[in-house]
């Protein structure tokens, strides 16, 4: 395996994944607390998580250990303004310094995430969030504070993970409308002010970080026809181009595709802009593009109609795998395994998708996230064997040497995750960490760190740039 001499090995985690302390120091209530809060009776939330608001020199301490290169990891804007768009919390900023102080003392590149999934809950109560105008200023404002805070000690940043999936899920968006035409003309307003705070933000960070590097991080869809009958064909391609491509090519681009206006129009949920919207979003060009990537999708075509009307969503069994744009149903592909809880493995997948965004972008490379959720035992010898997440990582980091080979241009690798987390909705029996953490959903124990197998492989896959994989 052959990857450059100065590829960015490391781990990602986020903010109400891992860190707890979720009012600690001033923080204000996010509606990724608020949404954890709600399923507290049956799994553990946001309070305490992983706990790295009081562990983090432990944690860090363990990066340097495995032998990081970069952490990808995110701040929690209602840590640093917990209203959402008043006053700045100097807390707050007090915990970012030291973990970003820490990092570089151990020779780590911080790689921050701006957002999250946790929008402050507050703008949600003032504006109905993305909603609204404010909510991109109050963004613009925030992500402004964070790059003159940190200019001297930051110089990669990520603006928004996976817009592209948060705006399909309606608890992310705090969307609570029945009607779905009046859901997806809300969506519609969201996504396109999420657009334009993501380039007034690759903007603000090229001004006040010259050097800094900027750019979105997509939940990369990658979907197989059923069959190879045209329609299916073009089924699948209409699921990566309404769920992944159209966001890309607005990032990259600064406008939506004319597929993705098609839709816009059809439905009658065109978003409101402004005339000056145009030229913000043409100069909002990304630096680089970061894939999250964890599994491969298959479509069936299934054009709406009476009985499931465009915007209806038709589901197999998840919650982020359905169709509202009214072209396909997302089907099993019995040519892969399913982990667990459902995602079909497919290292190929990765490969394809790299290329693919790179031949339409020719921007470099990243991967954020990767990786797989399982739930993983302490046995009684005190370890955690789990020699399915080193398959499943071996087989993807193939994939990227491969792309390598093929000419994409990659920079780093970064899988999901450095320790055990809070899962986005699942709770922490599901677990994605080189380091186990030792509590249960309703214990949490002292959240012991234990060092998984995969810990131990990671390690020197690092230390040997991918050799000994
Ligand atoms: C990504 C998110 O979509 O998937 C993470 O960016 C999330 O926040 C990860 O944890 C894995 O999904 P889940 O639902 O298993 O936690």
């Amino acid at each position: 395996m052959q990857f450059p001499e100065n590829f960015l090995w490391g781990a990602s985690s986020s903010a109400f994944q891992i860190e707890g302390g979720w009012d600690e120091d001033g923080k204000g209530m996010s509606v990724a607390d608020y949404n954890a809060f709600k399923r507290s009776s049956r799994q553990a939330d946001t309070r305490i998580a992983s706990d790295f608001y009081h562990h983090y020199e432990e944690d860090i301490a363990l990066m340097k250990e495995l032998g990081m290169g970069m952490y990808r990891f995110s701040f929690a804007w209602s840590r640093i303004i917990p209203d959402g768009d008043g006053k700045v919390n100097p807390k707050g900023l007090a915990f970012y310094h030291k973990v970003v102080d820490l990092l570089r003392k151990n020779g780590i590149e911080p790689f921050v995430t701006l957002y999250h999934f946790d929008l402050p809950y507050a703008l949600v109560q003032k504006y109905n969030g993305w909603e609204d105008r404010r909510c991109v200023y109050a963004f613009e404002r925030y992500a402004r504070i964070c790059f003159e805070e940190f200019k001297d000690s930051v110089r990669w940043w990520q603006v928004i993970n996976e817009q592209n999936l948060m705006i399909r899920v309606d608890e992310r968006m705090n969307i609570t409308e029945s009607d779905p035409w009046k859901a997806d003309k809300m969506r519609a307003q969201m996504d396109y002010h999420m657009f334009l705070a993501h380039a007034l933000a690759v903007k603000a960070c090229h001004e006040i970080i010259p050097d800094g590097k900027i750019g979105p991080a997509v939940s990369s869809t990658c979907t197989y026809p059923l069959t190879n009958v045209p329609k299916d064909v073009w089924a699948a391609r209409m699921n990566d181009y309404m769920k992944t491509v159209y966001c890309l090519d607005m990032h990259c681009y600064g406008a939506y595709s004319g597929i993705y206006m098609r839709y816009l129009k059809e439905r009658d949920i065109v978003p409101v802009m402004q005339e000056e919207d145009a030229s913000i979003l043409k100069h909002g060009r990304p630096d680089y593009i970061a894939v999250n990537y964890y599994r491969t999708l298959c479509a069936s075509y299934l054009p709406a109609n009476e009985e499931h009307p465009i915007g209806s969503r038709v589901y197999r069994g998840n919650e982020v795998d359905f169709d509202q744009y009214g072209y396909c149903r997302d089907e099993k592909n019995e040519h892969l395994a399913a982990s667990e809880y459902g995602a079909q493995i497919d290292p190929t997948g990765l490969r394809i998708v790299l290329n693919d965004y790179y031949s339409r972008y020719r921007l470099p490379l990243l991967i954020t996230e990767n990786g797989l959720g399982m739930a993983d035992e302490l046995t009684a010898d005190g370890k955690i064997h789990d020699a399915y997440r080193i398959d499943y990582l071996r087989q993807h980091i193939e994939a990227c040497a491969l792309a390598i080979e093929d000419g994409v241009e990659l920079f780093g690798y970064s899988p999901w995750s450095f320790m055990d987390l809070l899962s986005s909705h699942q709770g922490f029996r599901k677990r994605y960490g080189f380091v186990y953490v030792d509590r249960d959903e309703q214990d949490a124990k002292q959240c012991e760190r234990i060092r998984k197998d995969s810990f131990y492989w990671y390690q020197k896959v690092i230390a040997s740039n991918g050799e000994s994989l």
